[in-house]
């Protein structure tokens, strides 16, 4: 599926449930966040089919998000039919990791391999505090259990906030030393009702590399400039076992590179996480449509796809999406 600029459309991230378990500041209001009815959230069964028709179109990757992915019943039993449907060559996991200790097991065994797992501070108070109650323990335990039982490769998300966890960057990047795990720091993105937050605490990843290359020789992977992984720029600690990941939505934005299509809990295909147009695949499922016309929609919503976004910091745009984060499915 190549797209109107010329992009190969092939992964495909499907928000399972717009549901959190843990309600982080920069995602989520504190509270009234408007939670999709039990009936309008898409079921397992239509997500497949609408994975089907995708990886018939050309989608061979597939990453399962949220809200909280493991917060949703029987998403093991779901990975293990999404690992059945032939032709999807890749299935990952986004997870905030408080669920991971208990999960990890039987994800593992219903075939996911790969997982990522969002951690914005390594002290216990701020964690609480940045997730309004989330325990770090947990998500500690997480990953270790993660990293037990075989998860490769794992990649930690850190959103990087200034004046919440700019001083604790070098810790994050030091555990690559010993760690084979990929630290990955991400560009706080002005989203939702909290964009306006975001904004002001905005985090070049510019200023994020410059302090762990103050303290640490960085070396790009490879030896190739900045070798891509998705739309990380991928360094290592001289001598370190794992990698550090820089993601910049906001500085350098990857649009002319981006391959993905969003299918959102209530059923909508999202050809862009910056635009609110959407294409319904929820109504002509349920009014019984055929694959054809299924297939037909998600060409659609390709068609749909526009060029870029316009969230450059230099121009301090605040692009506000009607739908959270957890909505959307990140
Ligand atoms: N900016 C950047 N990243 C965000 N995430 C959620 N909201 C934002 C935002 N405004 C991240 C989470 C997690 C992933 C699912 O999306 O921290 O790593
Ligand atoms: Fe939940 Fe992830 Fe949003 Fe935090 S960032 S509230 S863990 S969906």
């Amino acid at each position: 599926m190549i797209d109107q600029y010329n992009r190969d459309i092939n992964y495909l991230r499907v928000s399972v449930t717009d549901r959190c378990n843990l309600r982080c500041k920069y995602c989520m209001p504190k509270e009234g966040l408007s939670q999709i009815g039990h009936n309008d959230i898409l079921r397992y069964e239509e997500m497949l089919r609408v994975i089907r028709c995708g990886v018939r179109l050309g989608i061979s990757k597939v990453r399962i998000t949220g809200g909280e992915p493991l917060a949703r019943r029987g998403v093991v039993d779901f990975i293990s039919r999404l690992k059945s449907v032939p032709g999807l060559a890749d299935i990952s996991l986004t997870t905030n990791g408080v669920l991971l200790k208990q999960f990890a097991h039987d994800l593992f065994a219903a075939g996911m391999k790969r997982i990522n797992i969002s951690l914005d501070s390594l002290n216990k108070e701020k964690y609480a505090s940045i997730t309004r109650g989330g325990d770090l323990h947990a998500v500690l335990a997480g990953i270790r259990e993660a990293d037990r039982v075989g998860f490769m490769p794992i990649k930690i998300n850190t959103v990087a906030i200034k004046g919440f966890n700019d001083d604790e960057i070098l810790a994050f990047a030091g555990h690559t030393l010993d760690k084979p795990y990929q630290i990955r720091f991400i560009e706080l993105m002005p989203l939702g009702d909290v964009g306006g937050d975001n904004n002001s605490n905005y985090l070049s990843n510019d200023v994020v590399m410059d302090i762990i290359r103050r303290a640490y020789p960085l070396e790009e992977v490879n030896g190739k400039k900045n070798k891509v992984d998705g739309p990380a720029r991928l360094y290592r600690i001289a001598g370190g076992r794992g990698e550090i990941g820089f993601i910049s939505p906001v500085s350098q934005h990857f649009c002319q590179a981006c391959n993905r299509l969003r299918l959102t809990a209530d059923g909508h295909l999202r050809a862009c996480l910056l635009l609110d147009e959407e294409v319904d695949l929820k109504g002509p499922l349920r009014d019984g449509c055929s694959d054809r016309e299924l297939e037909d929609l998600i060409g659609q919503a390709i068609k749909k796809k526009p060029w870029g976004h316009t969230m450059i910091k230099e121009e301090r745009h605040l692009r506000k999406c009607v739908k959270e984060m957890a909505t959307i499915g990140g």
